[in-house]
């Protein structure tokens, strides 16, 4: 049923068990947020998804493949995105720069010679349509460095979903948004499902709360417990050790 699937991620620094046997499942179109304290292992989790970081044990599956040997790049063609927090922007090029760099990467092809021009045009087409899908159709000219951050967190997107994935990571796509910046993001996100299920990492619990189907909590690399929003609202373990007392 699921699409994807995580079963008991170890993952140890020294002494530190920075992720303890963590499982957890995402089903197609599901939009599956993971939260937790500072620390509690969320970045190494995702490291570990995406293949930044080789597990000390477990397994990594997305749709009946096992993705735990693989490299970045093989888990990015077998469908698996992540966003990268603006790093892997070209912040000198411009924004449909940017996007055919990334439509070109997954198509295969390269900007060489004696390309056939149906080809090189369809590259553009491929490029202008995720521009549309994200908002940045009227940016495409500008430089991508000069956009504001939330434009530049938004291409960044972007060029995650030029890789068409069945599963698309995202490690705190808010962070250091304005109330309208995150608003756009969460309206984008929840497009998404459409296409792929979502795996979020966020503090924003405003956001989380809105979009997610199921919530992962983590805490000191254990998963401590998975639910609905309201269920993770009412639950007064996470309530201790994450939520505070006062209403979220
Ligand atoms: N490369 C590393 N070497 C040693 N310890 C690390 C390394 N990366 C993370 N840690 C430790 O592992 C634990 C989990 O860190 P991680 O960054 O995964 O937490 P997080 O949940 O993403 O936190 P935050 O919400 O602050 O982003 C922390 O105690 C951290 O100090
Ligand atoms: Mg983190």
């Amino acid at each position: 049923m699921s699409l994807f699937r995580v079963e008991g991620l170890v993952k140890r620094f020294g002494g530190l068990l920075a992720t303890d046997h963590v499982s957890l499942e995402v089903a197609p179109g599901e939009i599956h947020a993971l939260i937790g304290p500072n620390g509690a292992g969320k970045t190494t989790l995702v490291n570990q998804i995406s293949g930044l970081l080789q597990p000390d044990a477990g397994r990594v599956l997305l749709d009946g493949l096992d993705l735990t040997p693989l490299s970045m790049h093989r888990r990015v063609a077998a469908g698996l995105s992540r966003c990268f927090q603006v790093t892997r922007i070209f912040p000198q090029q411009s924004v449909r720069d940017n996007l055919l760099l990334a439509v070109q990467a997954h198509t295969g092809s390269s900007f060489r010679f004696l390309q056939p021009r149906s080809q090189v045009r369809s590259l553009y087409a491929a490029a202008e349509q995720l521009a549309e899908r994200v908002g940045l159709q009227h940016s495409l000219d500008r430089t991508a460095g000069a956009l504001p951050h939330g434009a530049q967190r938004t291409l960044d997107v972007a060029l995650a979903l030029a890789a068409a994935p069945k599963l698309l990571l995202l490690d705190e796509p808010m962070a250091g948004m304005g109330p309208d910046e995150s608003a756009q993001m969460v309206t984008l996100i929840e497009a998404l499902r459409q296409d792929m299920a979502v795996l979020l990492i966020e503090h924003d619990m405003e956001a989380v709360f809105r979009l997610a189907d199921r919530i992962s909590v983590l805490v000191y690399g254990k998963v401590l417990t998975v639910g609905t929003p309201d269920q993770i609202r009412n639950n007064p373990e996470v309530q201790a050790v994450y939520l505070g007392t006062e209403t979220v």
